[in-house]
């Protein structure tokens, strides 16, 4: 990671409110209030792990920043530059989905799976170069050329999985989402995924926004890490003071709830309690579960802040 770089994509208060329901005239209602501004930058390079509990608004950060939602309010920057999100996605920013079965068109072959983003964008004119680029994206994600004439249902989750990976490196992104990729995987195969997309990171100079429910799950692999509650960041920093010295009461929740090999070791006295209901639309959206709630947090909302190196959303966390 290159922190003294430019960041390459900039996330600046980015909102999705999505309609849930419609009164008799069609107008608006209820929302869901997924993401509320949310900012964040990453370097060339990184990976930055994204985490929070199932709903806290994840994979529609991922889909918006992709140009797949239009957002409510906020802006992405990709180098510098703003990105048009009403116009759907850029090339440079490709995205790994959770699910290798749900993703993958079960009526395509493998080579056209992958050649697809290639004939979106026109790339090759020539059909024996985009087979050859094919072939090439075969080889760097460890299948074998034979397999391309085959259906995905022909393949294992892992290998499917390595075929999503293979399309969304077709049009040498500069940016991959990567949505939860191996949380659908066998135990087993998940180490083989992430050391693949390590090796690509690597040798490709590919840049992740890594997503996942766990901060188990990408501590080896994050060099930063935010974590997101209620469609907010409550915290980010590196990952190693991240995990070793947690600031905000959320994160150190989240901490305690990792499963430790010896049971009786397990401290979960902190672990979250209460119901996840936002406690009040102008508070920090974590106080109802919070175990240093002060009144102050359900009357304002913590910006976030500076400490020790972290960023940090919290009333409670001193200097
Ligand atoms: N297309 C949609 N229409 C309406 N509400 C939506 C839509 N997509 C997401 N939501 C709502 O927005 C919130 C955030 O959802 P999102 O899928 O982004 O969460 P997530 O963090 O990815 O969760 P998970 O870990 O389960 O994948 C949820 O309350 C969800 O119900
Ligand atoms: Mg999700």
């Amino acid at each position: 990671m290159n922190k003294a770089a430019e960041p390459l994509l900039s996330v600046k208060k980015l909102t999705k409110h999505f309609v849930t329901k419609t009164d008799f005239l069609g107008r608006p209602k209820e929302y869901a209030y997924a993401l509320n501004g949310v900012s964040f930058d990453i370097y060339p390079g990184e990976t930055l792990g994204l985490v929070g509990e199932s709903g806290c608004g994840k994979t529609t950060a991922g889909r918006t920043i992709m140009g797949l939602y239009t957002p409510t309010a906020g802006q992405v920057f990709l180098k510098g530059r703003q990105l048009d999100l009403s116009k759907g996605s850029s090339r440079h920013i490709q995205m790994i989905f959770q699910d290798p079965y749900a993703s993958l068109n079960p009526r395509m072959t493998v080579a056209e799976l992958i050649a697809e983003p290639l004939r979106i964008y026109n790339i090759y004119q020539d059909k024996a170069k985009e087979n050859n680029r094919v072939y090439e994206l075969l080889d760097m994600v460890g299948l074998s050329r034979e397999q391309a004439n085959r259906f995905p249902h022909e393949f294992s989750g892992g290998q499917r999985q390595r075929i999503g990976i293979a399309r969304a490196m077709a049009l040498n992104p500069e940016l991959v989402i990567c949505d939860e990729p191996i949380s659908a995987l066998d135990v087993s195969i998940q180490a083989q995924i992430v050391n693949l997309m390590s090796r690509l990171q690597k040798e490709l100079g590919l840049t992740y926004l890594f997503i996942a429910h766990d901060l188990a799950m990408i501590k080896y692999i994050s060099h930063r890490v935010a974590v997101m509650y209620m469609g907010e960041i409550m915290e980010l920093a590196e990952a190693e003071f991240l995990y070793a010295n947690p600031l905000h009461p959320y994160t150190k929740s989240l901490l305690a709830a990792i499963p430790v090999p010896d049971p009786d070791i397990r401290t979960d006295i902190s672990l979250v309690k209460g119901e996840v209901t936002k406690a009040t639309a102008n508070g920090c959206p974590f106080a109802n579960r919070c175990p240093k709630v002060i009144d102050r947090c359900y009357n304002e909302r913590p910006e976030i802040r500076e400490i020790k190196g972290h960023q940090v959303a919290c009333h409670m966390c001193g200097d």
